[in-house]
C-alpha cells in the first residue's frame, strides 16, 4: 500500500493554512460538471475572484468513477490555459469512499500508526490492501486520560485516486490536495468554530450525497438511490418544457404552487418523498449510533442542504414538517466573507452548485 504523499485526502475540516502568495483554486469534478472557484486578498479582506463551470459530456466520468482520462485531462487543460491556473485544491467522489473509525494505543510511533492501520484495514473495507490508498486523522481525546488514541480512516482504491491524479497532472495543473467531496462541503457550510453534529445534503444532478459532520469531523457519508434528474424529468414531461424552463418552475413553484397541478404536484411529492425516506433513515440510524466509549452519539441538531436541487421551492419545509428537525438552505459563502464586506456575482440560487468547489478554495483559509 502506497500512501499519496503530500496529497493527504483526509484532513481536518480546517486543516492548518498553507501559505501560498496566490490562492489556490478550488476544482470540483463531478459526473457532469466541473465547478471552479478561486477566492483573492482585496485589502486584507477574502473577496470572489473568477469562477465558472463546464458540462462534461457524458461518458467521461460515471459514478465518480474516470471513465475516459484523456477527455477529462483536455478539459482541465482548457481551464488552465484560458484561466492561467497553476496551483489547485481537488476532490473526490464519496461514492468510492470508505471512511471507518478505530483505536489504537497511545504510545505508537507516526509510522508505526500506518502500520497498524494498514493491518485493520481488511476487517473495515471491501477492497484488498494492495489496491487501496488511505489517509487517517488522529481524532481529539475524549478524555485526558484516555489511553488510546481513536482514529479517523478513509480509504479509496488505488486506481480510483491514480485516474484524478494523471488528469490534474497531465493537464499540467498542480494539485496540491485531495479530499473527499463531502469534507469541502463541510468547510463550505458549516461556520468555523461551530462544533455540532449536523447531517450535511449535497442535492445534485445525477446524484445525492449525504453526510454526518460531528465535532469539525466528517463521520459518514453516503450515496442516495434515487432517480437520477427525476425532478426536472417529471416537470419536463408533464409541462412539455425546456430543461431551463423546468429548473424555472422548480424553483419557483417547486412543492408550493404546482399543488394547482395535481399530476405534477404528486410526481414531484413521489420524488421529494424519496429523498425523505433516505435522509430519515439515516436520521435515524445515527440516533442508535454509539461512539468508542460505548456513549450515544451525538444527536443530529440540524440538516443543511445544498447543491442545484436543493432550490426547490418548498423543499426544506416539507423536509423539516416531516422530519420534526431544523432543515435550512446553505449559505455556502458562510466562511469565505460577511455580505456586509462583499456581495459575489454568483446569485443565490447558482451558489449552491458551486458549495464543494467553495469549500475546496477555503482550504487555504486562514
Ligand atoms: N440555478 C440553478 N443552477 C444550477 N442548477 C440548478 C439551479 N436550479 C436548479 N438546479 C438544478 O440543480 C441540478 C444541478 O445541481 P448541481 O449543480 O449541484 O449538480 P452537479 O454538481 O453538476 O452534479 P452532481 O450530481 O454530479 O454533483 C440540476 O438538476 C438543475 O436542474
Ligand atoms: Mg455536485
Amino acid at each position: 500500500m502506497q500512501p499519496i504523499k503530500n496529497k493527504s485526502f483526509f484532513a481536518r475540516i480546517f486543516p492548518t493554512p498553507k501559505f501560498l502568495t496566490t490562492p489556490a483554486v478550488g476544482i470540483d469534478i463531478s459526473d457532469n460538471s466541473v465547478h471552479f472557484i478561486e477566492f483573492k486578498d482585496k485589502h486584507g479582506d477574502r473577496v470572489l475572484n473568477r469562477y465558472g463551470s463546464y458540462v462534461i459530456p457524458n461518458g467521461v466520468i460515471s459514478k465518480g468513477e474516470i471513465q475516459n482520462v484523456e477527455a477529462l485531462t483536455d478539459i482541465l487543460k482548457k481551464l488552465k490555459d484560458k484561466y492561467n491556473i497553476d496551483f489547485v485544491h481537488a476532490s473526490l467522489p464519496e461514492e468510492k469512499a470508505y471512511l471507518f473509525k478505530t483505536q489504537i494505543p497511545e504510545s505508537v510511533s507516526d509510522k508505526d500508526i500506518r502500520n497498524i492501520i494498514e493491518f485493520k484495514l481488511e476487517e473495515h473495507v471491501p477492497i484488498s490492501p494492495s489496491v487501496a490508498v488511505f489517509d487517517y486523522e488522529i481524532l481529539p481525546k475524549h478524555e485526558d486520560k484516555q489511553k488510546h488514541l481513536d482514529v479517523a480512516v478513509a480509504v479509496y482504491p488505488k486506481q480510483t485516486i491514480t485516474k484524478y491524479t494523471d488528469a490534474f497532472k497531465n493537464a499540467g495543473l498542480t494539485l496540491l490536495s485531495l479530499e473527499i467531496e463531502a469534507q469541502a462541503i463541510a468547510r463550505a457550510v458549516i461556520t468555523k468554530g461551530d462544533k455540532g453534529t449536523y447531517m450535511v445534503v449535497d442535492f445534485g444532478k445525477t446524484k445525492t450525497g449525504l453526510s454526518i459532520v460531528s465535532n469539525d469531523v466528517l463521520s459518514f457519508t453516503s450515496t442516495l438511490e434515487v432517480e437520477e434528474g427525476a425532478l426536472t424529468n417529471a416537470i419536463m414531461t408533464n409541462l412539455s418544457v425546456s430543461s431551463e424552463e423546468a429548473d424555472h418552475i422548480k424553483n419557483e413553484e417547486g412543492l408550493i404552487k404546482t399543488k394547482d397541478n395535481k399530476k405534477l404536484f404528486t410526481e414531484l411529492m413521489k420524488v421529494a418523498e424519496s429523498f425523505k425516506d433516505d435522509i430519515n433513515k439515516h436520521y435515524r440510524y445515527w440516533a442508535t449510533r454509539t461512539n468508542e466509549m460505548g456513549d450515544r452519539v451525538d444527536p443530529i441538531s440540524k440538516i443543511i442542504i445544498c447543491g442545484g436541487n436543493s432550490n426547490l421551492a418548498g423543499f426544506p419545509e416539507f423536509l423539516s414538517g416531516s422530519l420534526k428537525i431544523p432543515v435550512e438552505r446553505a449559505n455556502v459563502w458562510v466562511n469565505a466573507f460577511s455580505f456586509d464586506d462583499f456581495i459575489p456575482e454568483i446569485d443565490r440560487f447558482n451558489s449552491f452548485s458551486y458549495t464543494t468547489a467553495i469549500g475546496l478554495a477555503l482550504r487555504d483559509a486562514v
